[in-house]
């Protein structure tokens, strides 16, 4: 069996485990494996690395991904599926491995399955949006990126008390990630795209925990509102000193934690076993806290961040 990797959409801490452990699995069948020098525009270069388990062992415990990837929409071109089925049989791979987030995984199994390319995805986002599994690799990494920045935080909001300090974090239009940290870490208040607030009743939230505890924390998602203009209007509703942090890109850089690096693990054998056993489309999920194949193409909608989570941060 050839197994060609394929990276596509914004990488995740844990990528490169999963990238190692697919392919020791695979040396240990004989089996051979490449890897997409540039998610699906790298495939349809036919630009392609031969990736053998010496070589990925230095970057297991490295964020990204050592296959590098690409949001490039390639496969939307009238002419993609035949140029990519001329691209995998030159190359004589025979199914591919799709680690991506929710646009990859909704928008590019269809089209591999109606062009007969048997295909498993892993859902690797930092966002935890992917439709059909409870967890995406990433996220866990992601959540713990914040705490060191947060605990940094309250320790100069405790020295030099009678502010309210913003976090963002990245998420896009999701405020899983959001949610997430601010429920960890004891935030006083958390905004995330997916419910609406009022600057009235975040003002009163905020001063009334300087007022209780010495200082305000607020966490927000990105896709809320950037976290400079939300400051400002924090500051004139509070009359209170607003600084904002930003996690950026960093975040998602994050390093692989204990809990990404095992669902790598498990994910990355579940796919190698699925291909191996002739499944042609599936997904790996989680569900109830497993790990597990779905067979076929995944359905459905994405659910909301955690309502009852985010009333209770929020106190409402
Ligand atoms: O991959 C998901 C994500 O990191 C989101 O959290 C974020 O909004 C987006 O990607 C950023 O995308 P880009 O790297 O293209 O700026």
């Amino acid at each position: 069996m050839k197994t060609l990797l394929v990276v596509s959409g914004g990488d995740a801490p844990g990528i490169n485990t999963a990238l190692a452990s697919y392919v020791g699995l695979a040396a240990l069948n004989q089996d051979r494996v490449v890897g997409s020098l540039g998610g699906f525009a790298g495939v349809l270069e036919k630009n392609f690395v031969s990736l053998s388990p010496t070589m990925l062992i230095p970057w297991i415990s490295q964020s990204g991904s050592v296959i590098p990837s690409s949001r490039d929409p390639v496969l939307s071109h009238s002419d993609a599926g035949g140029k990519l089925i001329q691209a995998l049989a030159a190359h004589q791979i025979d199914n591919m491995v799709l680690f991506g987030g929710d646009g990859s995984l909704r928008y590019l199994p269809p089209l591999l399955h109606q062009w007969g390319i048997p295909c498993v995805g892993i859902p690797t986002t930092i966002d935890n949006n992917v439709a059909g599994t409870e967890l995406t690799l990433g996220f866990d990494s992601a959540c713990n990126f914040a705490y060191p920045v947060i605990d940094g935080i309250r320790a100069t909001a405790h020295a030099l008390p009678g502010r309210i300090f913003m976090l963002e974090t990245l998420g896009g239009d999701c405020g899983n990630l959001a949610l997430e940290i601010a429920f960890g870490a004891g935030a006083h208040a958390v905004l995330v795209p997916e419910y609406p607030y009022e600057n009235e009743w975040l003002g009163r939230r905020l001063a009334q925990a300087v007022e209780l505890e010495g200082y305000g924390l607020l966490v927000i998602c990105e896709g809320v509102s950037t976290s400079r203009t939300l400051a400002e209007v924090l500051a004139q509703e509070t009359n209170i000193r607003v600084r904002d942090t930003r996690l950026g890109h960093a975040q998602r850089g994050a390093a692989p934690s204990h809990r990404d690096r095992a669902l790598a693990n498990q994910m990355a054998r579940t796919a190698y076993d699925a291909l191996k056993n002739g499944i042609r489309t599936g997904v790996v999920v989680v569900r109830q806290g497993q790990v597990t194949l779905h067979e076929g193409l995944l359905t459905g909608a994405i659910a909301p961040p955690d309502r009852a989570r985010y009333e209770i941060i929020n106190h409402l």
